[in-house]
């Protein structure tokens, strides 16, 4: 099949796939390090999707309140409900304060205190003191951080002397003994095949939010990482556990941060009542999202919400002095009157929980490397494979993310993998030679999909998809409404092999870059709807009103989702690191999860 395309060849000591935070800080890391560094991107490196993360990028840092890497851990084991990987999560707060710092060095325009440090804000779940009061921990430009940190990264990056693939979409692995040898990508802009080599293929490709109707992640986010890893036989972890963010504005979708209610915001129910009092006395609206996900879910099916059809909820930031949202919570004013036509200095912005975050992805160890249970080993190593962001599941966030905590997980995973990179991979190694027909199997599903000549439009297919899982995967879930996905989205992807692609061109394709993607997100859906319907418990994201609690002895483990050749999901599960990296974190016994 290759030989009715010409393939075009390139090899690297390292392959970055991905321009978002985690694919950009790998990137600048190993190129410094240098390593001959390719990073290929199907979109321009600052219209990543990093480039929407608004609120801020945790580190104890202490600048506002008294903090403390200890506290820090505790928190995020804490809103992982106890299904993260205590040594990964121990490593990502301890080194929080350094990648930080390092940030500010490389230039990232941080907002200020009074006397010049770096200005923290609050952000759900993160506390004081092992879960005593809210701590300052988000450091934050304005409501801009991580268009502040992808642009920084990207300039680093040319710095360095990186080499940026821009508008190629990666369609598949080259995988040959179980070791991962590089990828087959398409340019877009003149249609050419290309073929890169590299001891070291890195997924950053971000996660699947697309699968979903209503959802703050771009357009792009179409998780091809995962899609092309479970292609490649491999397992993804933890699919089931999906984060709805508190504040999507109603109708609309895109994210109000979280950092509002940092700033002081409150989400009042149809009785003007302050309800996350009730729901989390504490923490109250900071509490983590999951838990104000559920609260804010709870008071619409009770009556309690607001509008003619009470169907969300009001976050009111019209108490809060205006000369402080026009400096701090600029974007997000901006986002409301464009998006809810609401001046959120004289009324409140009409809010709903929408899908924000995949905790789960390709599993990884700490640094980055991607692993795959193998002869009664969980944690053995995927040769030449690593992923980070939120592609990966390392598994630092566990069943529920705390704000905040992403654009710290981009930033130090990306730094890990270069760290290891640079001890795995010497400059200029010699590359052993790939199969004469490497690259071969993704260039005929490409061109398969290309001539595909069924009878239903790819965005058809992806509505009905974004709806099964709106409704099936929702905040609240059931056995029944779980097996009725199950079956759904089972006949959804049936009806991809009858797809048809109306254009067979090869340069800015549209009509197939969404079908592979398509392709992608769909594989994604199947195996976080067949996960959460097996899961028989609640745990951060995944709430079963059938299985109401959390049920450490059964389900404390990880869950790893194959798709079989002959496209059956498979099921296994991977035992959670319930161990710290050092002497110097203690192990944080599971308990119940009080804000
Ligand atoms: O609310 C926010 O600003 C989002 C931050 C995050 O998801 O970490």
């Amino acid at each position: 099949m290759s030989n009715a395309y010409e393939i075009i060849d390139h090899q690297y000591d390292v392959l970055v796939v991905g321009a978002g935070g985690a694919g950009l800080r790998a990137t600048l890391g190993m190129a410094a390090k240098g390593l001959t560094t390719a990073c290929v991107t199907k979109v321009f490196p600052t219209r990543s999707h990093t480039v929407a993360a608004q609120g801020g990028i945790a580190a104890s840092l202490g600048n506002l309140s008294d903090d403390n890497w200890r506290w820090h851990m505790y928190d995020t084991v804490k809103g992982s409900d106890w299904l993260g990987d205590q040594d990964a999560i121990e490593y990502m707060c301890r080194e929080a304060p350094a990648a930080v710092i390092e940030l500010e060095h490389f230039g990232v325009p941080f907002s200020r205190t009074e006397d010049g440090k770096i200005y923290q804000r609050p952000f759900g779940g993160h506390m004081k003191n092992f879960g005593e009061a809210p701590a300052q921990r988000a450091c934050a430009a304005a409501d801009r951080t991580g268009h502040a940190i992808l642009h920084t990264l990207y300039q680093q990056s040319l710095k360095h002397g990186a080499e940026f693939f821009i508008e190629y979409f990666v369609i598949d692995l080259i995988m040959e003994d179980g070791a991962c040898r590089g990828v087959i990508a398409w340019n877009l802009d003149d249609g050419t095949l290309h073929r890169f080599q590299a001891h070291l293929v890195v997924l950053g490709t971000g996660g699947y939010g697309r699968s979903f109707l209503s959802c703050t992640s771009a357009h792009t986010c179409t998780g091809d990482g995962g899609g092309m890893a479970l292609r490649a036989g491999l397992p993804l972890q933890d699919m089931e556990f999906i984060q709805f963010h508190p504040t999507g504005i109603y109708g609309a979708g895109p994210l109000i941060t979280e950092g509002a209610r940092g700033e002081g915001g409150i989400l009042r129910n149809s009785e003007g009542e302050r309800f996350m009092e009730r729901y989390a006395p504490t923490a109250k609206d900071l509490a983590s999202r999951d838990v104000v996900s559920r609260a804010m879910t709870i008071e619409i099916r009770e009556g309690r919400g607001v509008g003619p059809d009470k169907d969300h909820i009001y976050l009111h930031l019209d108490h809060l002095d205006p000369d402080m949202l026009a400096k701090m919570l600029p974007g997000i004013s901006e986002s409301a009157q464009i998006f809810a036509g609401v001046d959120v200095t004289k009324e409140p912005i009409p809010v709903l929980p929408t899908v924000h975050y995949n905790m789960g992805g390709i599993p990884t160890n700490y640094r980055g490397e991607v692993v795959c249970p193998k002869d009664g080993n969980p944690d053995a190593v995927v040769p030449g494979m690593m992923a980070i962001g939120e592609a990966a599941s390392v598994s630092v966030h566990g069943a529920n993310r705390l704000g905040c905590n992403s654009l710290l997980d981009i930033i130090v995973f990306g730094r890990a993998a270069a760290i290891r990179a640079a001890e795995l991979v010497t400059p200029g190694q010699a590359h052993s030679s790939l199969a004469a027909d490497a690259g071969d199997e993704a260039v005929a599903r490409f061109d398969a999909r290309r001539h595909a000549d069924g009878s239903q439009l790819t965005a058809d297919i992806r509505l009905q998809m974004q709806r099964i899982m709106q409704n099936h995967c929702a905040v609240f879930r059931t056995g029944e409404t779980l097996e009725e996905g199950v079956k759904l989205i089972g006949e959804v992807w049936d009806g991809l092999s009858d797809v048809k692609v109306s254009d067979r061109s090869m340069i800015w394709n549209s009509d197939l870059v969404e079908t592979l993607e398509l392709d992608n997100l769909m594989a994604q859906a199947v195996v976080s709807m067949a996960g959460a319907e097996n899961r028989k418990e609640s745990r951060g994201g995944h709430a079963r009103e059938d299985f109401p609690d959390r049920d450490d002895e059964n389900w404390m483990k990880h869950t790893l989702a194959r798709i079989d050749a002959g496209g059956k999901v498979n099921l296994d599960f991977r035992p959670v690191h319930t161990y710290t990296l050092t002497d110097e974190a203690e192990y944080i016994e599971p308990k119940a999860r009080v804000y």
